[in-house]
């Protein structure tokens, strides 16, 4: 069964008078374990693809079902628990609280999952390892590089152990081989846990590392090449 099965999602923002349609009929089907990226240039649907399948934003038509789950059948506080429980997101900006440690961001997930303290401490000091920063775990993001702040994004985003990892753009703010060492960590953690990666981007060094790629062009699906299944 897929992970994510997107059935002829349409939508459309009003912005004043003008309607402006985002997506105008995706089909995609996204297998268990993929490492897959969404391509296509600035203003082609992929953020709005992204925010759709982390149920950040309602459609307008069609269904995705996540984990056999149709997502517009889900109250507030179904989508909600659901994203808390099985969603893991990273973004260009990273969005780390500044005044927290990187340790206390990490631990922000399982605190929402009212998790055990000391569970909390030992699976935070796991995953830190997994990206290299267990001795940066008492630092203030600000007084790291950008690319080492996007790790402990990528730390945040799996510290549950998600179904799927949605990305948004993860290394448009990031130098090229910076990016390439984010990549390989996603792909290594893809690898070792089989979490499925969705992740955008408009940079072709991210599109080769995919193993499936999936372009759009104004809001459809005009290519999709890679491994489906
Ligand atoms: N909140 C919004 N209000 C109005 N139009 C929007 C909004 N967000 C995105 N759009 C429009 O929807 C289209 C797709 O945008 P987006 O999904 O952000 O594309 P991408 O991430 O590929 O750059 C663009 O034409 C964009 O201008
Ligand atoms: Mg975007």
């Amino acid at each position: 069964m897929s992970i994510i099965e997107v059935r002829g999602v349409r939508k459309t923002y009003r912005s004043g008078e003008a309607d402006v349609p985002a997506l105008r009929g995706i089909d995609l089907d996204i297998g268990r374990g993929q490492f897959l990226a969404v391509a296509g240039p600035s203003g082609s649907g992929k953020t709005t693809l992204l925010n759709l399948l982390g149920c950040l934003d309602s459609l307008d038509g069609g269904s995705i079902r996540i984990e056999g789950v149709d997502i517009a059948s889900m109250d507030k506080t179904a989508r909600a628990r659901f994203r808390r429980e099985k969603l893991g997101f990273v973004f260009q900006s990273y969005n780390l609280v500044p005044v927290l440690t990187v340790m206390e961001n990490v631990a922000i997930p399982l605190e929402l999952l009212g998790m055990d303290p000391k569970e909390i401490h030992a699976r935070c000091m796991e995953v830190l390892e997994e990206v290299g920063l267990a001795d940066k775990a008492k630092r203030r993001p600000g007084r790291l590089s950008g690319g080492q702040q996007q790790r402990v994004a990528v730390a945040r985003a799996l510290v549950k152990r998600p179904s799927l990892v949605l990305a948004d753009e993860p290394t448009a703010n990031l130098d090229s081989a910076t990016g390439s060492s984010i990549l390989d960590l996603m792909k290594a953690m893809n690898a070792k846990h089989g979490t499925t990666f969705v992740f955008s981007t408009h940079d072709r060094m991210v599109m080769d590392r995919a193993s499936r790629l999936v372009l759009l062009h104004d809001g459809l699906v005009v290519s999709d090449e890679g491994v489906r299944t």
